[in-house]
């Protein structure tokens, strides 16, 4: 099984985002495109250790290739929570350094972590040494305090000196102190040249960036600069974007041709969660984005939005809503998106 996996790049990737990189929403974006990394919402070490461990990493094998994003800062527990990630097949883990929520700062988990870069490097260390899986770092340029250049530089190759190689960098710092999370992934100037300075001044490292990227002729210029390019909010707000991605970035033909398609393919997976119990609002809120910008794609929110909640709600909301919209010839992607 593992031989025959899609291989994986971090050329294109979908952001972790708690509450809405779930298992429904990932495996719509794996109907889109097969060669997009996909990451998990953050799970923090102590809700995997002392939790429901199989909730939490539950996915599905048709996700591949895809990233366990990890919340923490006690090296034997990332350890411990690194082994399970590869027990449980993803393809690599991530260590969160970026979340700037006052709940994960008080647990030492998020950017608070850049302020102790040595503490990050312990955490990388033994996690390297717990699996061999790629264990890879999303940060931010700086926090309050610490936003230097050199501070960057110091926190980058401290964890490098651990052993990390890629290193997923949101553009712009956060602001610990009087931001809150929304606020802090908008108001801090975005800071593009500093990623670029990143990967010029250090080769040997894998760069990619993340902030406020939204088209692929963005993309394409930060890949001039960089190894990849992460989207975390324009790909679940406007998830049709991925569709374009394989033939865009990878130089493969993508899976589908049209929305419909996709959520027809999607029906099955839907339908077999309903049966294990899932409600169908928590399934069908991440697929409201499939017809952004679409005729009809209003209806079909509406028609989810009053109906998916209802009790005993299936699979038939779903067929409504698609008949809502209107059917188009297939289109190649990149002209669908652009
Ligand atoms: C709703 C939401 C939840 C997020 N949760 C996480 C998270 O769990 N881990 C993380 O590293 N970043 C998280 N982020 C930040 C994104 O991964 C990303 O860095 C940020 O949104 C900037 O990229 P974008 O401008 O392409 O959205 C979250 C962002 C949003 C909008």
């Amino acid at each position: 099984m593992i031989a025959t996996r899609t291989p994986v790049s971090r050329r294109f990737s979908v952001a972790p985002m708690m509450d809405w990189t779930t298992p429904h929403f990932r495996y719509l974006a794996r109907l889109l495109s097969r060669r997009a990394l996909l990451y998990t919402e953050m799970v923090t070490t102590g809700a995997l250790i002392h939790g429901d461990t199989g909730r939490f990493l539950r996915h599905h094998p048709a996700e591949y290739p895809l990233a366990l994003q990890l919340g923490g800062s006690n090296p034997s527990e990332l350890a411990q929570c690194a082994a399970l990630a590869e027990e449980y097949g993803f393809d690599e883990v991530n260590l969160n350094v970026g979340c700037p929520s006052d709940r994960v700062q008080n647990n030492m988990i998020g950017a608070c972590l850049m302020g102790h870069p040595e503490k990050v490097a312990l955490g990388v260390k033994a996690m390297m040494a717990a699996t061999s899986l790629p264990v890879t770092v999303k940060h931010r340029i700086g926090i309050d305090g610490r936003e230097s250049w050199e501070d960057l530089c110091h926190f980058i190759e401290t964890v490098a000196a651990a052993g990390c190689r890629t290193f997923i960098v949101h553009a712009r710092i956060a602001v610990l102190e009087g931001l809150s999370p929304k606020e802090n992934r908008d108001v801090p100037p975005l800071k593009y040249p500093w990623v670029y300075d990143l990967k010029a001044r250090y080769p040997e490292l894998e760069i990619i960036i993340n902030g406020g990227i939204k088209t692929f002729d963005e993309c394409h210029e930060h890949l001039r600069h960089t190894d990849g390019v992460m989207l975390g909010r324009e790909a679940y707000h406007n998830p049709w974007l991925l569709a374009g991605v394989d033939s865009e970035f990878f130089d493969e033909p993508g899976p589908v041709a049209t929305r419909h398609e996709a959520l027809q393919a999607m029906l099955p997976f839907i339908e077999d969660e309903l049966d294990r119990g899932i409600y169908l609002s928590n399934i069908t809120r991440h697929i409201m984005g499939l017809f952004h910008g679409q005729p009809g794609g209003r209806q079909f929110r509406r028609h989810i939005s009053e109906n998916a909640h209802r009790p005993g709600s299936g699979i038939e909301v779903v067929l409504d809503a698609l008949a809502k919209v209107h059917h188009p010839a297939p289109t190649p992607a990149r002209e669908a998106v652009t």
